[in-house]
């Protein structure tokens, strides 16, 4: 890829407050409620009780062999090869990796990794996963826009070339800590459609890179505890986009980074809580256990044993202006703190707002936030980044809970025996407390743009010793989607009615754990979930060799994207990746001709340690043989022949 501007960059126009973008969804839901679906689990409480989730899901079962009238592209196989295949007559055009520079005064990626702090903080970020697209103020977004890219997390050995070295008890030095924290993060790109019908990362006053260490602040309830200040976002996995037209980055694995070598370091009940142990994330490495991040050696700020320690001010929801650089993000904790995955934002009825979030943990629970204020169309100026005790900052918390009977409920947060602050930074105590259901591994929650309905996928749970009606199966390694409608079609309503969308894995495969019923082509551990316009629900999934016991991912090949129909269920493959990558985050134009998708982690050995000798071994994508390393990276889709993507 190369950095050109194809229009002068001083034609940007001026930031501005973007317009709203997402209608009431009362409004939507009456143009065009689709009760083909959920009807008769919807209506009644009776029929609700005695219509149980796992027969809910004998339904969709019933419908293999139905096309869908949704998609119309022929599916891809299953691959094992080094590429990104895509259907019949679309193309994938590589657009913006790790180490791109973000503009045309930013470095250029070395193959060898040996940029420096300094450069990497003016590149993207590694491990592309969430991310969203913005339409600029005067400009067709179909042609050109601002793309928000999450940069979830390291590779500490393709991150530099002399990988993990020096390794304890040499201390790792203070410039790998930096350009480790400055390959976290987000980006903020400006991209555009050349002549040639190619997307590409254009000069811009707009782009920046926000990283571990770029001032913001924090706002909401649990300021009395973790002050108003904190230095950047880390661990970026999934995002979101509020109806005002800011970007909402979620910090999901933070307690990797955080660590000790205070011998006499303790951990009490709530660190524990969120993973948060002395020795950090490790690998095992010749038979020993190795800290990977050690930030902690340097940093004292990763110090859990330090005063100064800043865990308890990771784990929220990050709310980003991508129109103005110089803004500060904030982070919104009264959306509260867990290994947050993504922020699925609807408004209610009545114009509140209305957040759904999942904890990706085994056995953590769903969330839904709820602000006090309703969401006013004409006064976007007032929400934002600059706005403190607003729609995001003013609300109230609720955790799901999933009963037998196919009918679920929020449980606020706030009848916990937590004061506010603390439920705000110990939310999976609180949760706990209101008595919410714990679920196998929640990831993405997607609402459905006409009906409202919620999906949410559980990715896998290999701990379950026990199955509910919410998580039926026991060592779960294949992941399932369950979706919600909720009562009175009210994105605010406080109970729902839920049932099983699928069972992820083969319908022709015997073993319980890897029996599924998907009707169509089979995958495994659902987690990306996104729905377009269209009303497509997208589907990206992370099986790891790691989970599903198979150094090449078992029967099912490469990562992949598949299209569901959520009215039928029919589920066709649209894309694979190449080896060793997780397929997440993805965004589309407005005119659905272009869908922007990341490549996390290409070429990620089965025992996730590469090796610094050789960093290309599992994976030459996308550079291929005279790149040094396979690098993360966002992808541009399109159809050759201009139409729109899917359908
Ligand atoms: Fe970052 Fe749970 O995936
Ligand atoms: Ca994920
Ligand atoms: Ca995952
Ligand atoms: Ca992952």
């Amino acid at each position: 890829m190369s950095i050109r501007s194809v229009t002068p960059s001083d034609s940007i126009p001026a930031p501005a407050a973007s317009p709203a973008r997402v209608k009431p969804m009362h409004e939507i839901i009456a143009a065009a409620l689709d009760r083909r679906a959920f009807l008769q689990v919807s209506l009644s409480s009776t029929c609700a009780a005695v219509m149980t989730p796992l027969t809910a899901t004998a339904a969709v079962e019933e419908r293999l062999g139905m096309e869908s009238e949704l998609f119309q592209f022929t599916a891809v196989p299953t691959s094992k090869i080094d590429q990104v295949v895509v259907p019949e007559g679309y193309v994938a055009e590589v657009l913006f990796r790790w180490g791109d520079p973000i503009n045309g005064q930013a470095p250029l990626f070395k193959p060898d990794a040996s940029n420096s702090a300094d450069e990497q903080a003016r590149q993207g970020g590694m491990g592309h996963d969430g991310m969203e697209f913005f339409a600029l103020p005067g400009v067709d977004p179909n042609t050109r826009g601002l793309l928000c890219v999450n940069h979830e997390y390291t590779d500490q050995v393709l991150l530099f070339p002399d990988g993990l070295e020096p390794l304890p008890p040499n201390p790792v030095p203070l410039e790998k800590v930096r350009k480790s924290q400055a390959a976290h993060g987000v980006s903020v790109v400006e991209v555009a459609v050349s002549e040639d019908g190619v997307w590409q990362v254009v000069d811009s006053a707009l782009c920046r890179r926000i990283t571990a260490n770029t001032p913001m602040r924090m706002t909401g309830p649990a300021v009395p505890l973790t002050g108003d200040k904190v230095a950047g976002t880390l661990n970026n996995c999934a995002a979101g986009r509020t109806p005002w037209g800011t970007y909402l980055t979620c910090e999901e694995n933070f307690q990797g980074v955080f660590g000790t070598a205070d011998p006499d370091y303790r951990s009490d009940e709530r660190r524990q809580r969120y993973g948060l142990e002395a020795s950090g994330y490790t690998f095992t490495i010749a038979g020993q256990s190795v800290p990977v991040y050690r930030w902690w050696e340097t940093d004292s700020r990763f110090d859990l044993a330090k005063q100064d320690c800043d865990a308890e001010r990771f784990g929220y929801v990050v709310e980003i202006d991508p129109t103005d650089p110089h803004s500060a993000p904030v982070k919104r904790t009264a959306l509260g703190r867990f290994r947050h995955e993504n922020a699925e934002v609807t408004l209610a009825k009545d114009g509140r707002v209305v957040v759904y979030m999942g904890d990706d943990q085994a056995n953590e629970f769903i969330y839904k936030y709820v602000s006090r204020r309703p969401y006013d169309p004409q006064r976007t100026a007032d929400y934002g980044v600059n706005s403190v005790g607003g729609l995001l900052d003013a609300g109230t918390l609720y955790a799901a809970r999933f009963d037998e009977s196919g009918r679920g409920a929020w449980l606020p947060l706030s009848d916990s025996q937590l004061p506010a602050a603390e439920v705000a930074v110990y939310s999976r105590m609180a949760a706990s407390q209101v008595g919410a259901t714990p679920m196998d591994r929640p990831e993405w929650l997607a609402v459905h743009p006409q009906t409202g309905e919620v999906f949410a996928s559980l990715t896998n749970n290999s701990k379950r010793t026990e199955a509910d009606a919410a998580n039926p199966r026991v060592k779960n390694i294949f992941g399932h989607i369950v979706r919600w409608r909720e009562d009175e079609d009210d994105a605010a309503a406080l109970e729902f009615t839920w049932r099983v969308f699928l069972m992820a894995g083969n319908p022709d495969h015997p073993e319980p754990q890897r029996h599924g019923n998907v009707s169509g082509d089979a995958f495994a551990c659902p987690d990306g979930l996104k729905f377009d316009t269209s009303g497509i629900l997208w589907i990206q999934t992370d099986m790891s060799s790691s989970v599903m016991g198979n150094a090449d991912f078992a029967e099912l090949g490469n990562n992949m994207m598949l299209a569901a129909d959520p009215s039928g269920g029919q589920i066709r493959r649209f894309l694979t990746g190449p080896k060793g990558c997780e397929i997440t985050g993805s965004a589309m134009t407005p005119d659905r001709r272009t869908l922007f998708i990341n490549i996390q982690h290409p070429g990620e050995p089965a025992d996730e340690v590469s090796d610094p000798l050789q960093p290309n071994q599992y994976s030459q994508w996308p550079d291929g043989p005279a790149g040094g390393r396979p690098r993360s990276a966002t992808i541009a889709v399109r159809r050759t022949d201009g139409r729109t993507i899917g359908t």
